[in-house]
């Protein structure tokens, strides 16, 4: 079975789906594989370690997209038009697909893979079980948008992270401040208070407060009229009460602390408004916040996604796809991730469906011609079918 690697087309998009060791891996496992020439360039692995390890270089990207069997990509493919070029028509019918297509971020690019007969699966879609905590490249990427979340606010902050006792006299450690904490916000947790700072943080899941506390940060939270657990460790979207219950708690915190570093998300997928302009407007000029939930919209209302804004003398950062700015280990861990997926559906050198199976029923996007996600299919029916 052959499968291939395109570059990623996507602007600003520096990361590989598939490194060196993972292709030396699949290979001894039985299969081809193929590498688009340069794919690896913007993360450092060249085509000659691809060589090396057994991969083939393909500088025609649509014929080795119309000879693979299996397609893996870091994003989902471009339908072409304003994106840029079409990658899903040169693509073999029937073909397998994996890599984070991120499905409800992109309706229309779903409908046309299912139209064009691809079996798709998404690596953000896969259940957050024990079993398939290898596979899980939103934790191995939210990892690093935690960690690099905190270096750029230590960059952006005119005061030191630490305590330092100096002949000059004493500073005090800058105060931290992150909102959710799941897998970016408890890593962003854990590099802020290795850097120094004293950090506090907040989540709207209750079991979360033992974790926050785990890696050395102080919890503060409002207890909820209402349940915002979702299930599979999401959240849902807080009632009206809650909102406004937590509106003050935000406020208070944003105002005390030098940084506010954001990771909030709704299913995984959506950024919740919850730091306001009147929040903002308190906070000291010279603070920092880091909207690490900007690929969703933004948690800051005055966060302009992709780009750093200062207002009322606080910087906004908003960083998209911040994985992409450490690309090296970045592919590295999404390399592992797709290639443990690959593994353990392998039998006789060849991917097998198994449509009985939980992580690929939950993972798979598109098959036999239809979207057949069920949280892909209901968004498609919202937008009209569009
Ligand atoms: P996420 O990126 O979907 O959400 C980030 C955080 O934002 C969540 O903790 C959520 O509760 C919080 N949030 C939402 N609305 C908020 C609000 N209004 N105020 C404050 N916080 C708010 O989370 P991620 O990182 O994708 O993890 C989702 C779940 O999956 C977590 O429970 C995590 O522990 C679990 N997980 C399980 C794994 C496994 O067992 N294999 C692996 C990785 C994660």
């Amino acid at each position: 079975m052959i499968i291939c690697v395109p570059k990623e087309t996507m602007p600003g998009e520096h990361r590989v789906a598939l490194v060196p060791e993972s292709c030396k891996k699949l290979i001894q496992a039985g299969y081809d594989v193929a590498i688009e020439a340069g794919a690896g360039d913007a993360a450092y692995f060249s085509d000659e370690a691809y060589r090396a390890a057994g991969a083939t270089i393909e500088s025609d990207a649509a014929g080795m997209l119309g000879k693979a069997e299996f397609v893996a990509r870091v994003n989902a493919p471009s339908a072409g038009g304003s994106a840029g070029r079409n990658e899903i028509e040169p693509m073999r019918q029937g073909a397998f697909l994996l890599g984070s297509l991120m499905p409800l971020r992109h309706l229309s690019v779903m409908k046309a893979l299912a139209v064009h007969n691809i079996t798709s699966f998404s690596t953000d879609a896969i259940p957050r079980t024990t079993r398939a905590q290898p596979m899980d490249t939103l934790s191995s990427q939210a990892n690093l948008t935690g960690y690099r979340g905190v270096l750029l606010a230590a960059v952006e902050l005119p005061k030191y992270f630490p305590m330092l006792m100096t002949a000059a006299g004493m500073v005090p450690a800058a105060k931290v401040f992150v909102v959710g904490a799941a897998v970016a916000g408890l890593q962003a947790i854990a590099t802020a208070r290795r850097l120094g700072a004293n950090v506090s943080a907040t989540d709207v899941r209750p079991e979360v407060k033992e974790q926050i506390e785990s890696v050395g940060a102080k919890y503060v939270g409002i207890e909820l009229k209402s349940s915002a657990t979702a299930g599979g460790g999401y959240a849902t979207e807080l009632s009206e009460e809650d909102k406004a219950r937590q509106r003050e708690l935000l406020a208070e915190q944003c105002a005390a602390v030098d940084i506010v570093i954001t990771t909030a998300l709704i299913g995984g997928v959506f950024a919740p408004r919850l730091i306001t302009k009147e929040m903002v407007a308190r906070m000291k000029p010279g603070s920092i916040i880091v909207d690490l939930a900007a690929d969703g919209g933004g948690n800051c209302e005055l966060s302009r996604p992709g780009e750093t804004v200062v207002e009322y003398g606080v910087k906004i950062l908003a960083p998209l796809n911040v994985p992409s700015s450490m690309p090296t280990h970045a592919s590295t861990l999404f390399s592992r991730n797709l290639t443990a997926f690959l593994l353990a559906f392998t039998k006789e050198k060849t991917f097998q469906l198994d449509l009985a199976d939980d992580i690929q029923q939950g993972a798979l996007i598109t098959h036999a011609g239809q979207v057949v996600h069920a949280r892909t299919k209901d968004a498609i029916a919202k937008a009209g079918g569009q």
